[in-house]
């Protein structure tokens, strides 16, 4: 089946899939696939016509024409310089390629870096990126995008930024060290670089390293016309300021120095001093102290001085330093050496001729060369040095036993030119070397392997550079050897010697042509001293010339050794390093760069590799720009169609069954979850399940083969949408588990915040009992002390037993004077009690009286007469205080007779009548008692008979005035009215008795107002006189049950009062 019919299956396949899969990821994919088809093929594997070059070309231009300038070969990244910034290196492009398969997304430098930086975290494996290409092709470019990228793409890690920094600022310094303006490059690197970014466990950057090879050090002492020294002369001329540059004692104007003569356009110089402002942010990233910074610059003006010191021939015809010459003096002054010792080495030369030390003075020639010779060791040691100092700088901080490692070659392409020297040779030399390491590491592991697998496969021709390889470098035959031996063999040794040495060894290989040997064509265009070798790239002729100077790489003793006492403390580090008494001669440069070459082949060689094979459009650093031959050349040299003849002749993918079914086993239910039985047993199962074709896949010993990309494609398309179910349930178990775990961080956040509250109201509550029981004890002792003075404590109860009281007195309050009930009182309160008892009372009383009638008044006022006379004097008082006084005690007939009598003449006019009463009247004399009636005027007491009951008969008037009344203080009713003797008629003292002594007695005082004529005494007998104021009897008091008034036996008036 061809390829096409193949193509058109898997197409119907992945329609089948596309069908099936939920349309938001079918859009991510699809606009995936339908990339890589949009213009040419993305993959060179899936070019129909892949054995032709053409169309190779064709692929190349066509994309290149859409400003798509790269193109796979399987994982060979092929890329075409734009000479145009092209809108393809942002942030969100960076994104697109994260965690990307290459056939997820456009090729790209980015699909490189991403594959290889996941290869190295998730699967362990050391990598590195392999870029190559002419000068000017975007090697340089290429592999500062990758390092950005993962920059970029480690961003989220936690890592030390200034590793970062530091990595992406060691660019401007470096290339500011190694670059220079080239025909071909106005940015060439003119040094080999390969960089290792260590990686810790997490896939952090934390360091790096970096080893240099070969900088084209004949720079510094000249370059070909239009071209340039490195930058940092122009720069350092340019952006320096006036200070620095008289320290440094140059002058800003690179037309003044011999090794800068080129001039530069104003422009440049703009671009120079800004580049200079680089570098110094630059060195401070990379912790270049000011001191360090100092003598770096004071190494690179020397170098300028150094370029300018001229040589004048003495008569003797050796070569002498004028005395004026200022710039040795500068170069000393700079690098803080011996001036004199300066001028004397670079004239003269201490040969050590077997124990024979002679000092030889130089010819002019001679004074040249060590003059350059020492330009160029100071600069190339100088740039050693700066290289070692970045490393220290990028060295990780600690040692970190899992870090893994990926390494960024970026090294000089092939070099063919008209005429190629010395440099091209040790160029095209490492090219070899590298393409030997692409074909073992590619090519011929790739055909071994299918060996190892047994799988039939027709082996696929290829060349293999090793022979070329052995051409150069094998021992004792190859052509360093030869170069070497002749180097160091005594005699007269010249290039052309060597040259001839050569052509009797090599010539006959197949890969060596000498002028001798090749055809008369070939022969018209070959010099006689140069040589022809047949490159895997192309034929490339050497000129012999300058060969065995450039690999003595002689630098006289003496020179070295003022150098390495030197005070400028970087350089004279850097020659100090040099064994200068060690009689064995210095390895050659090529046997250096050799050695140097094969350490790197080394280290590639353990690590996988990724190749970027850059191209270059044009000569003429121009956009939009497709020089076909020139691109031809190119992919022919770069080896692009051999690399593509065998990706398409086998397979294109191949997986160990393990790592096969391990990713792809959720595409069948009988690979998933598990599969117990041997993994290829699984994948058989799997690509079943998959409807692989027989001729799609093969299946090895340890590995299944996949012929086509697009197969492959098609089964991690169907593995990225079941990942998306996969992603779900993981998702939906994930969720579930975060989700709980949210909920028993939120349960135990919610469970101390409980116990915190709990707690705070636990003590709030006890805080609120603690009072409480304050308040009670308080309250307790109050009730206690509720009787007591007055405390804080009782304070409230004696208010509130103060507003009870007051409230219970308000309504049991007496209504009446007589009630003298009065509600008890509390303690405290005793003295208002008394007070508010005695202002009610007065209040009552108050009212009483108003309330009074004008009889009652009087009445009360009689009775409070006979109080004050009676009471506690005459024992009759008490019963006489509830009986209400009365003026008229007669019976009605008595009445009559009064009216009567009243009405008589003995009556005086105008008397007023104030008390009238019966009365029982005792003789003086036999104590007989008569009947009769008192009526006392406000005059006088009337004595009137009322035996008679018809009228009264006036028996006595007795002016009221005159009268004394004696009456005892027992119960009885006696009276005793003592009549003075002026009143003749009277016949002595009157005894009556009445029955009311004290009503009588008071009514008659209130009106006379002299109570002093009433005597009580308490007598047990009182004396009563006769007529004229003789003794008469004797009246008795005494008690007795039945009170009565009579004549007792003994002839006294006896009067018995009731027993009290
Ligand atoms: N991807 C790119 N996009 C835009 N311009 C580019 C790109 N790659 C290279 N260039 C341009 O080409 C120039 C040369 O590229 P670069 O310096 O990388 O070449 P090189 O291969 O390193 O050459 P040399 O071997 O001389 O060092 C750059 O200065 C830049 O102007
Ligand atoms: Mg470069």
């Amino acid at each position: 089946m061809g390829f096409s019919d193949c193509e058109d299956r898997l197409l119907c396949r992945i329609e089948k899939f596309r069908l099936q899969r939920p349309v938001s990821v079918q859009g991510v994919m699809e606009h995936a696939l339908q990339h890589r088809e949009r213009v040419g093929v993305q993959d060179f594997v899936l070019l129909e016509d892949y054995r032709s070059e053409a169309a190779f070309i064709d692929n190349l231009r066509k994309r290149f024409n859409e400003n798509i300038i790269y193109t796979y070969i399987g994982n060979v990244l092929i890329s075409v310089n734009p000479y145009k910034p092209l809108p393809i290196y942002t942030e969100e492009k960076t994104k697109l390629y994260y965690k990307k398969a290459f056939f997820e997304a456009p090729p790209h430098v980015f699909a490189i870096a991403d594959n290889a930086y996941r290869s190295l975290v998730y699967e362990h494996r050391e990598q590195c990126i392999l870029i190559s290409g002419e000068s000017g092709s975007g090697k340089t470019e290429a592999s500062k995008k990758v390092l950005e990228y993962i920059a970029a793409r480690t961003n989220h890690l936690q890592s030390v930024e200034t590793v970062k920094d530091k990595l992406l600022q060691s660019n401007p310094l470096l290339e500011a060290f190694g670059n220079a303006k080239t025909h071909r490059n106005d940015n060439s690197s003119r040094f080999g670089k390969y960089m290792d970014i260590q990686f810790n466990y997490e896939g952090a950057p934390e360091g790096g390293h970096i080893l240099n090879y070969l900088l084209e050090k004949s720079r510094v002492v000249s370059q070909m016309s239009g071209e340039r020294n490195f930058h940092i002369f122009y720069q350092l001329l340019a952006g320096a300021g006036p200070e620095l540059l008289q320290q440094l004692r140059l002058q800003g104007r690179p037309e003044m120095y011999k090794y800068t003569t080129d001039i530069v356009p104003g422009s440049q110089k703009l671009n120079d001093a800004e580049q200079f402002r680089t570098v110094l942010e630059a060195m401070k990233v990379i912790e270049i102290s000011e001191d360090e910074q100092k003598e770096i610059f004071e190494i690179v003006a020397s170098v300028l001085h150094l370029g300018n010191v001229k040589f004048v021939q003495n008569e003797k015809g050796y070569a002498e330093i004028l005395n004026h010459d200022a710039n040795s003096g500068n170069v000393a002054s700079l690098l803080k050496v011996d001036q004199a010792k300066l001028r004397e080495a670079l004239t003269s030369r201490t040969i050590d001729a077997r124990g024979d030390v002679v000092n030889t003075p130089l010819d002019l020639e001679q004074a040249q060369y060590a003059r350059d010779a020492l330009a160029k060791a100071i600069y190339e040691k100088h740039f050693s040095w700066l290289v070692s100092r970045l490393n220290s700088s990028l060295a990780p901080k600690d040692k970190e036993p899992n870090s893994s490692v990926m390494g960024i070659l970026d090294i000089y392409g092939f070099e063919i030119f008209p005429k190629n020297s010395f440099e091209q040779f040790c160029i095209n030399f490492c090219n070899e070397k590298l393409q030997q390491l692409f074909i073992q590491l590619t090519l011929k592991q790739e055909q071994e392997e299918y060996l190892r697998e047994g799988i039939e496969w027709e082996p696929v021709e290829y060349f293999n550079n090793i022979v070329i390889c052995d051409l150069i470098e094998a021992r004792h035959q190859g052509i360093i050897s030869i170069l070497d031996d002749e180097c160091l063999r005594p005699g007269d040794a010249t290039d052309l010697s060597f040259l001839e040495k050569l052509s009797q060894k090599l010539d006959g290989h197949a890969h060596y042509k000498s002028h001798r040997k090749v055809d008369v064509k070939t022969q018209k265009l070959m010099g006689r001293d140069e040589f022809c070798l047949v490159h895997y790239a192309g034929e490339v002729t050497y000129n012999v010339n300058t060969f065995l100077e450039k690999n003595n790489d002689l630098l006289f003793r003496d020179l070295q050794g003022l150098m390495a006492t030197c005070g400028n403390a970087t350089l004279g580090s850097c020659f100090k390093a040099l064994n200068l008494s060690s009689k064995k001669r210095p390895e050659t440069a090529i046997t250096q760069f050799k050695i140097s070459l094969n350490e790197l082949i080394k280290i590639l060689s353990s690590k996988e590799p990724s190749y970027i094979r850059c191209i270059k459009p044009n000569d003429f650093k121009m956009p939009m720009q497709f020089d076909d031959k020139l691109v031809s050349h190119q992919v022919k040299y770069l080896g692009l169609m051999e690399n593509l003849r065998v990706r398409r002749a086998g397979f294109a993918y191949r997986r160990t069954y393990e790592a096969f079914l391990e990713r792809y086993k959720c595409l069948s239910k009988e690979t998933w979850p598990n599969y117990r039985g041997p993994a290829r047993d699984g994948v058989q199962k799997l690509v079943e399940a998959l409807q692989y074709q027989s001729e799609d896949y093969r299946m090895g010993n340890t590995k299944i083969f996949i012929r086509f990309p697009k197969t492959l494609f098609e089964t991690e398309d169907a593995f990225q949408i079941k990942k998306n179910d996969i992603a779900t349930i993981i998702q939906s178990r994930w969720r579930g588990y975060w989700q709980r775990k949210q909920y028993l961080k939120m349960r135990e956040s919610a469970i101390i915040i409980q116990k915190w509250v709990r707690r705070y109201l636990a003590q709030r509550l006890r805080e609120r009992r603690r009072k409480a029981a304050d308040v009670i004890r308080a309250f307790i002792k109050g009730f206690i002390t509720r009787n007591g003075p007055e405390t804080p404590e009782n304070r409230r109860f004696l208010g509130i037993a103060k507003v009870h009281w007051l409230k219970r007195l308000a309504q049991q309050l007496p209504r009446r004077l007589l009630d003298d009930a009065w509600p008890a009182c509390p303690a405290t309160c005793a003295d208002a009690s008394r007070q508010l008892r005695r202002l009610h009372r007065a209040h009552l009383a108050r009212r009483y009286r108003l309330a009074l009638s004008a009889p009652d008044k009087r009445q009360f006022e009689l009775k409070v007469l006979a109080e004050k006379m009676f009471k506690g004097n005459k024992n009759s008082y008490p019963s006489s205080v509830g009986e209400r006084f009365v003026e008229d005690r007669l019976s009605p007939e008595h009445r009559v007779l009064r009216d009567t009598f009243m009405a008589s003449p003995s009556w005086p006019t105008g008397e007023q009548l104030i008390y009238s009463c019966e009365a029982v009247k005792y003789d003086r004399r036999g104590y007989k008692p008569r009947e009769r009636a008192l009526l006392a005027s406000d005059k006088a007491l009337y004595v009137l008979d009322a035996s008679g009951r018809k009228t009264y008969k006036l028996k006595h008037r007795l002016p009221l005035d005159k009268l004394r009344v004696v009456v005892t203080n027992e119960t009885d009713g006696l009276i005793l009215i003592k009549i003075p003797q002026e009143l003749k008629k009277d016949k002595g003292d009157l005894i009556i008795s009445v029955s009311h002594v004290i009503e009588a007695l008071t009514i008659v005082t209130d009106y006379t107002k002299k109570p002093e004529i009433i005597e009580i005494v308490d007598t047990r007998t009182i004396a009563h006189n006769l007529v004229n104021g003789k003794q008469g009897g004797t009246i008795e008091v005494t008690h007795g049950p039945q009170p009565a008034i009579q004549r007792a036996k003994s002839g006294n008036l006896l009067v018995v009062a009731a027993t009290p």
